[in-house]
């Protein structure tokens, strides 16, 4: 008997994508994009759109489709706006889609929210990025809770590390319910990274744009935007940048951050500084393009903490702790939290020792090796 072309495959399971800030969108990207050319699957995705223009700018960039967009961004959202907008938008978007898994990334509120969404619509969910701890609930706020939430739900934990399969392990998660896969921001980072090194014209393009930076100093790239460090943290690094910008060896780069908590602080504080350079958020090229040129990264953003070691990158950490502690372990970041002094000591021996610089800027990639996609969609492909 001849066999009809589908006999002995599985039906396509229906995956919906869910994401809503930058770093979701960056990280969800190379999953995104193989799911939507894997015949295991009908992928679709939902934008909640939490970020709005930091979010275009990833759609824009990878050319990935949105079939669905929730549009809740307002200037000044509080986390009642954001968790109340995506939870409700989730509801109609869920009955529309039918989708067999709900996939999440990382710890925002978008992404429990879509969670706690699909689990009231007993839809299983799938967590790539899952198992980071701080095992502070107050610092990464509200991410830390953020992230146990999506923990406790999902069927499926894709963690970055052995560290953070550990994690999950200690809080009873079954161990086949966890795949150590590597983070997909490395994936992303890795295809990029590429572009700008391969296409000479943009190089061209980017050293143009940033024409404006004097090559003959140290670059400093600097980013901020967390929550807890709105509390006068946000104010005590801007006077360390003050003090450093000073020293007339240094240009700092600052793509600051839309939030209104940052953006007035930043301004109010740095605006007009010789050797500080304020600007808008970057798309990611040319935000990548700047770490690459960068001496040292000064942060607290969670994916920068992810890419300067894998560039080689010393990376000051701008918090009292992180659940990232793999960057610290490997050399290339250091925890200085928002102490003026801290910030200014610690950097002004990597700018005026040598040897300590080069120990720190080992390249080091502890959080994956580019296939973190391919291994997330082969385990749920066979879900
Ligand atoms: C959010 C996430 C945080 C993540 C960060 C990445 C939560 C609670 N916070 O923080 O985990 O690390 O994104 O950047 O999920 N804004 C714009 N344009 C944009 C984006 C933001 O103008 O494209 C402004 C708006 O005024 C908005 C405000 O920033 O209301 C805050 O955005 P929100 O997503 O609530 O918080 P983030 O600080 O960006
Ligand atoms: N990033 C970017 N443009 C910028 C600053 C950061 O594209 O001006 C990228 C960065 O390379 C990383 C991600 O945004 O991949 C990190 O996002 P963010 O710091 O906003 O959030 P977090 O990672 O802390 O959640």
């Amino acid at each position: 008997m001849q066999k009809s072309s589908n006999e002995g495959r599985l039906p396509k399971r229906r995956l919906l994508i869910v994401f809503g800030t930058r770093p979701e969108g960056l990280k969800c990207f190379p999953v995104a994009s193989a799911a939507l050319a894997h015949e295991a699957f009908h992928t679709e995705i939902c934008v909640t759109a939490q970020h709005r223009d930091m979010l275009d700018q990833i759609i824009s960039l990878t050319g990935l489709p949105v079939h669905y967009d929730l549009d809740i961004m307002r200037p000044g959202q509080t986390l009642f706006d954001v968790s109340e907008r995506v939870l409700k938008g989730m509801e109609s978007v869920l009955e529309h889609a039918r989708p067999d898994i709900v996939m999440v990334q990382g710890d925002t509120t978008t992404a429990m929210a879509a969670a706690l969404a699909a689990f009231y619509k007993r839809i299983p969910v799938a967590h790539i990025e899952a198992g980071l701890r701080s095992h502070n609930i107050d610092s990464p706020f509200p991410e830390e809770l953020n992230r146990k939430i999506i923990g406790d739900i999902a069927k499926w934990h894709f963690a970055p590390t052995a560290e953070a399969r550990n994690n999950l392990l200690a809080e009873g998660k079954p161990a086949d319910s966890i795949l150590v896969t590597g983070n997909t921001v490395i994936d992303t980072l890795l295809h990029f990274s590429g572009m700008l090194d391969n296409d000479d014209l943009m190089s061209a393009e980017m050293a143009a744009r940033f024409s404006f930076i004097d090559v003959s100093k140290k670059l400093v790239l600097v980013t901020g935007h967390r929550r807890e460090n709105f509390d006068g943290g946000i104010e005590r690094i801007c006077k360390a940048l003050k003090v450093l910008a000073a020293r007339g060896d240094v240009s700092i780069v600052f793509p600051v951050h839309p939030n209104p908590n940052v953006r007035n602080v930043v301004r109010a504080e740095l605006a007009d500084i010789p050797n500080v350079h304020l600007i808008d958020p970057q798309e990611y090229l040319p935000f990548l393009y700047l770490q690459k040129k960068s001496y040292l990264v000064l942060t607290d953003s969670g994916g920068v903490q992810e890419e300067a070691p894998s560039l080689g990158k010393p990376v000051l950490v701008m918090r009292e702790n992180t659940e990232r502690p793999e960057g610290v372990a490997a050399g290339t970041a250091r925890l200085v939290g928002t102490d003026v002094d801290v910030i200014l000591r610690t950097a002004t021996n990597l700018l005026d020792d040598e040897s300590a610089y080069r120990n720190m800027a080992e390249r080091h990639n502890p959080y994956g090796d580019g296939k973190a996609s391919q291994r997330i969609l082969e385990e749920l492909s066979h879900a």
